[in-house]
């Protein structure tokens, strides 16, 4: 039986932030190994390290040390330009301030990066994946004409419109009410659906990460435990 290729793979990650003076230790030696088109939540306090992970493993802050393979690229070993060519059409982030731009139209706020990465369609895709989002209606609308929820949904369009095989996603529905925040959930998990991309989601929401498939808890800049070494264990004993 041959296992699923890898979506990610960290040998001893880590992440030394500060000066050289006065070191801060911030990711402390990360192993972790996800399945392509596996939906993984990441709990913990905060300050733990959730997000300078998700950093790292997005390629938008480079590791101080360790081995980390991402969709096929050896992230270890790029320059940040690298990574930021190896970043674009393959990955998709969805942030909890949804990081508009203000002065563009929903419509060309999904558009532009695919714009920026020479994909072909930018616009007809762009239109299309705001239909898909339920803001057929709303295209042309600025971000500050939009409720929170709605500039959410043109975040995840904008996030899934290349088709990225991996989605980061921050607390995606912290700056929303807990009913709008579950639709932008729903949505989120119905639009990885569609596409089959890995999806690995910072939440503080017990329901949400009960929703994931696999659960990794982290504290103090370690994974602390991983609901599928646990089933691994349970199933070898
Ligand atoms: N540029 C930086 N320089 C020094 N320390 C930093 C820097 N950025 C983050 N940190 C520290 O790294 C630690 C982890 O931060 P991180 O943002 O990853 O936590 P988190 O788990 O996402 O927390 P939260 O749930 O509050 O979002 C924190 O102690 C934070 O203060
Ligand atoms: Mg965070």
């Amino acid at each position: 039986m041959t296992s699923p290729p890898l979506a990610i793979s960290a040998r001893n990650l880590t992440l030394t932030l500060g000066t050289p003076a006065a070191p801060v230790p911030i990711l402390r030696g990360i192993d972790l190994d996800i399945a392509a088109s596996e939906v993984v939540a990441l709990l913990g306090p905060s300050g733990s390290g959730k997000s300078s992970l998700m950093a790292v493993l997005s390629g938008l802050e480079r590791a101080s040390g360790g081995s980390l393979m991402v969709a096929g690229a050896d992230f270890a070993s790029l320059d940040e330009d690298g990574l930021a060519a190896a970043r674009r059409g393959r990955i998709g982030i969805v942030l909890q301030a949804f990081h508009l731009l203000p002065t563009m139209t929903a419509a060309e706020n999904v558009a532009t990066p695919m714009e920026l990465a020479g994909m072909p369609d930018a616009v007809a895709r762009a239109l299309a994946e705001l239909e898909a989002v339920g803001l057929g209606h709303r295209t042309g609308h600025y971000p500050a004409q939009l409720s929170g929820g709605e500039q959410q949904r043109v975040a995840i369009a904008r996030a899934t419109a290349p088709r990225p095989s991996l989605i980061f996603a921050d607390e995606p529905t912290g700056n929303l009410d807990a009913a709008t925040g579950r639709e932008i959930i729903d949505l989120l998990l119905a639009r990885r659906a569609e596409t089959g991309a890995t999806l690995l989601i910072i939440t503080h929401d017990p329901s949400l990460a009960a929703a994931c498939e696999r659960v990794l808890t982290m504290a103090d800049g370690h994974i602390v435990s991983d609901s599928a070494a646990r089933a691994a264990a349970a199933s070898a004993a």
